[in-house]
């Protein structure tokens, strides 16, 4: 096993933290209560809208919003993303519509979502990915969308903290989702939020995601159980104090990474205008699979927890066979075909982020040799 062990994921816990749970531990308060409203009122204030609920997970985080929102018929998503931005439709009877992505920021790319929105009929959601970290088109979305009468949700499950324009993504949408599985820019183990500005789909979540009730054992809607506990929150509040520093180093590593792959056929991650990219993973492209699949076994057996990133676009995975009919995403084909994850946690110090960058460019000068020699 190499000396060197760089995972591709792992959380900042500290003291802070361990003390911050053990506090709600002694408390005895373990379940839903003010630590959880304290967490949603400074989630809130970060991102910048009137409303932030809990939820046990950014899976049941969308999957309440969307059904708050009630009668949706279509839900369209990018055909390149986790499984959960697309699953919470059907459980609320929605028809999932796959848009294809851009190739160089991986996310929707508006003219497909122009072409799937021309498709549908009223009563459609839009879910815009801000896919590793990069926030989505969202003027050209917002604008198709607005045009189209269409409600756009933004799953910004992988981009806490990151800019579009200047503003935080889960505030520029009717609603967002954001996830804090500990593998996301800050975490509460499993945990979910959902954003937005309007007091009475904030209601509605609320009372959904605790069986349907405002006051307790007075049930007026249909619910669930989808809380957040006060554990969970507290260990929440003290990582979104920690946001932005943690965020920086994230950045601080991509652009060690950039200089990097710059001397090499691997394409560092493009950024778009406007956009305020977080890093929530470094996804670069290599030349074609072969060359992707060699570069990933040099990077692991050097210790670089390196990784694929989504084996295949969403449209191919099993539970959609019914309903996903007969088609190819060029460019969701493309980018799985070739992409490849490389950690930039906060734990990657400065010298991890170089001997990564190293690694890749060796691996490139030996990739490289290899081809010459075969074409001679
Ligand atoms: C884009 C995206 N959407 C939704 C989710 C679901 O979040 P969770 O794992 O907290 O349920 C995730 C989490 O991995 C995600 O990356």
């Amino acid at each position: 096993m190499a000396e060197k062990q760089i995972p591709i994921a792992r959380p900042v816990i500290g003291d802070e933290e361990i003390n911050a749970v053990a506090d709600v531990l002694n408390s005895g308060m373990l379940a839903q209560g003010e630590v959880v409203y304290k967490f949603e009122e400074e989630f809130a204030h970060y991102v910048g809208v009137k409303h932030a609920i809990a939820t046990s997970s950014g899976t049941t985080a969308l999957h309440t919003l969307l059904w708050a929102i009630g009668n949706v018929r279509d839900v369209l998503v990018p055909s390149l993303t986790f499984i959960a931005t697309a699953t919470p439709a059907i459980f609320v009877g929605a028809r999932v519509q796959f848009v294809d992505i851009d190739r160089r920021t991986y996310n929707m790319a508006p003219e497909f979502l122009a072409h799937a929105i021309s498709k549908c009929d009223g009563g459609a959601v839009v879910i815009p990915v801000h896919l590793y970290g990069q926030p989505a088109d969202m003027d050209e979305i917002m604008d198709l969308c607005e045009e189209a009468g269409m409600v756009v949700v933004e799953d910004a499950c992988q981009a806490h903290g990151a800019l579009y324009d200047g503003k935080k993504v889960g505030g520029i949408g009717y609603a967002g989702v954001f996830s804090f599985y500990p593998t996301k820019n800050m975490t509460t183990i499993e945990g979910g939020m959902i954003t937005t500005n309007d007091d009475d789909l904030a209601e509605m979540c609320r009372m959904i995601r605790d069986h349907g009730q405002r006051e307790h054992y007075r049930h007026e809607i249909l619910g669930h159980n989808f809380r957040m506990t006060n554990v969970s929150a507290a260990l929440g509040l003290v990582q979104l104090k920690k946001l932005e520093k943690m965020n920086d180093a994230r950045i601080r590593n991509a652009k060690i990474l950039d200089e990097h792959l710059k001397n090499t056929g691997v394409l560092p991650p493009y950024v778009a205008e406007k956009r305020k990219h977080v890093y929530h993973l470094y996804s670069a492209l290599c030349p074609d699979r072969k060359a992707r699949d060699s570069l990933l076994q040099y990077l692991n057996e050097r210790g670089v927890g390196a990784r694929v990133g989504y084996p295949m676009p969403i449209y191919r995975q099993k539970v959609f066979h019914d309903i996903a009919g007969n088609f190819v995403h060029e460019n969701a084909e493309y980018v799985v075909e070739r992409h490849i994850l490389l950690p930039v946690h906060p734990l990657v110090s400065v010298d991890d982020a170089h001997y990564i960058g190293e690694c890749v460019e060796n691996w490139w000068e030996k990739w490289t040799d290899g081809q010459r020699a075969k074409s001679q």
